[in-house]
């Protein structure tokens, strides 16, 4: 069984969705720094304070402030963890390297959530109508693609150089990317 496991993928490929079923069907943690800042948003945090604007417009909060956070929550305990969401830049990839390594511990592997562009616009512009999250306008998805490509892109090549990356077809039915995600997680 794999226990150190990465969602990486485009925003709205389905890494939250997909994480919080495989951490309650493996008893595993799910770490998402997405859901950790709006946290420190809504409590009105120094952290949050600072995080707000940025996250507003689909730009990355930086990464000092991110690793810091992680770092307080990633239990280095030998137990399961998915992280998603994070690391999202190759400064962040190292840092989780080196938390683990000093843990005696490693990343098994990552899992890259494959879907177009076009289809995560439109899950995104969907769940807006639902939601109303401050961040899926048409302008800030179209931000947070190209943020995806220029910063967090690269850690895909990072993990295949480890050979450590595994690509899911994200465009499926939730239960058929869940089905193939836990195949890879059981090893
Ligand atoms: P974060 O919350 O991580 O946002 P994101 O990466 O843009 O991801 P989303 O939550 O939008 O999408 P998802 O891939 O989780 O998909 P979901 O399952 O929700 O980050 C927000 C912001 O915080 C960043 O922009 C940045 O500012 C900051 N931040 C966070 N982490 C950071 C870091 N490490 N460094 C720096 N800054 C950081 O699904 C989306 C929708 O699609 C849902 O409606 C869902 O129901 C639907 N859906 C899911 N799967 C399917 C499917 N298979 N078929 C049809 N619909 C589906």
């Amino acid at each position: 069984m794999l226990k150190k496991i990465i969602l990486l993928g485009p925003p709205g490929s389905g890494k939250g969705t997909q994480a919080k079923r495989l951490a309650e069907s493996f008893g595993y943690l799910h770490l998402s720094t997405g859901d950790m800042l709006r946290d420190e948003v809504k409590k009105g945090s120094q952290l949050g304070q600072k995080a707000k604007a940025i996250m507003e417009k689909g730009e990355l909060v930086p990464d000092t402030l991110i690793v810091a956070m992680i770092k307080s929550r990633l239990a280095v305990d030998n137990g399961g963890v998915i992280l998603d969401g994070f690391p999202r830049t190759v400064a962040q990839a190292e840092a989780l390297d080196a938390m683990l390594t000093e843990a005696g511990e490693t990343i098994d592997r990552a899992l890259l959530v494959d879907v177009s562009d076009g289809e995560v616009t439109k899950r995104l512009l969907g769940r807006a109508e639902i939601e109303g999250r401050a961040d899926d306008t048409p302008n800030v998805i179209a931000n947070r693609l190209n943020v995806y490509k220029q910063q967090t892109e690269p850690i895909v090549d990072y993990y295949s150089k480890l050979s450590k990356l595994t690509r899911i077809n994200g465009e499926q039915v939730i239960e058929q990317v869940f089905a193939d995600l836990k195949a890879v997680v059981r090893g």
